[in-house]
């Protein structure tokens, strides 16, 4: 199936003889793994009497080999495949066999992928990206304190290095183009933080996604903004280097050496929001994050801190001061 993919990735017609005589098959076992790949990745291929097959549009596959060489200064072993439920389930159960950390795996597709609050995280096969960096963390509430508004300044720079110059962000950790959801950040955390624990960096970001009838919110891509396809591999390495720069001074200090460049790009600054934490709503006014990332909101002329994975953020109709 990955050599198939491989031959049709150029987005060219290929003539179901040559795609046979490279996989060494008949010309009917050709067209009958063209149609299971259609139904397992979802992926559309055209078929064109005398010309052959081509994909809908070009891919870019994840390239092992290529990967494993661009983040060499790394550090990180890297675990690639092509479906998975969920690149942090994934990471977890590396994890917890014990392999050495840190490690990030990536997948082509997920079948359970997840997002915050119990959500589904929508990840159709070779459009998207989704990341999953595991570390251990020795000893460190701090480390912690913050460290999924860091990861979230890492992708917007990322982004911004490769040219998606109007996203922000939004507290916790989304990252938006106006009310567009471009991507989405989930830790998960094992073992005591007190102590020594393992944190698995998951990273969604919609890179080549041009529809889905699946997703739930207002969403963008990568793709949408530019008006053009980005190479996934390319998008890994960015973002490997930019965590990579931003990582070990959270890990050492803490977030408050952040804060200050955090709410420099938060959208939602001076806002009037609605704060949900399950079936209770909080109205206030942003008044930005506190040094270890906790959400500082002006309620009732009082300043209120509020901090937690569960909770989220609504724009409130009337909402500049
Ligand atoms: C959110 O709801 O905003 C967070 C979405 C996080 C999605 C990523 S995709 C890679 C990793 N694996 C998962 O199952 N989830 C995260």
């Amino acid at each position: 199936m990955q050599m198939l993919l491989k031959l049709l990735g150029d987005g060219e017609f290929h003539s179901g003889e040559d795609l046979g005589v490279a996989l060494g098959v008949s010309r009917s076992a050709v067209w009958k793994r063209l149609q299971q790949l259609e139904t397992e990745t979802g992926i559309e291929i055209h078929k064109v009497r005398g010309r052959g097959y081509r994909l809908a549009s070009p891919l870019y596959l994840l390239d092992q080999c290529r990967l494993k060489e661009s983040q060499d200064d790394a550090r990180w072993s890297i675990h690639v495949y092509d479906s998975i439920d969920s690149t942090n389930a994934e990471a977890m159960r590396l994890v917890e066999r014990g392999e050495s950390l840190p490690l990030l795996v990536l997948a082509e597709q997920q079948t359970a992928g997840r997002g915050r609050r119990g959500r589904k995280w929508v990840s159709p096969f070779a459009e998207n990206l989704y990341y999953s960096l595991a570390l251990r963390i020795d000893g460190g509430m701090r480390q912690l304190e913050g460290l999924s508004l860091v990861v979230g300044l890492a992708v917007l720079k990322m982004l911004q290095e490769l040219g998606i110059n109007d996203a922000g962000l939004k507290w916790p950790n989304d990252i938006l183009i106006g009310d567009r959801k471009l991507a989405g950040i989930l830790l998960e955390l094992t073992g005591d933080p007190a102590d020594v624990c393992h944190v698995v960096i998951g990273i969604g970001i919609n890179v080549n996604m041009r529809a889905s009838a699946e997703v739930d919110q207002s969403w963008t891509s990568m793709m949408l903004e530019s008006g053009f396809a980005h190479d996934r591999n390319l998008v890994v390495t960015s973002l490997g280097k930019s965590l990579n720069a931003y990582l070990p001074m959270q890990l050492e200090a803490g977030f408050a050496a952040f804060r200050a460049e955090w709410e420099a790009c938060h959208l939602w600054q001076g806002k009037r929001v609605t704060l949900l934490a399950g079936i209770n709503e909080v109205e206030g006014v942003v008044l930005g994050v506190d040094s270890g990332g906790a959400l500082r909101l002006q309620v009732d002329g009082e300043v209120k801190v509020f901090s937690g994975g569960e909770l989220s953020l609504r724009l409130r109709a009337t909402s500049d001061l």
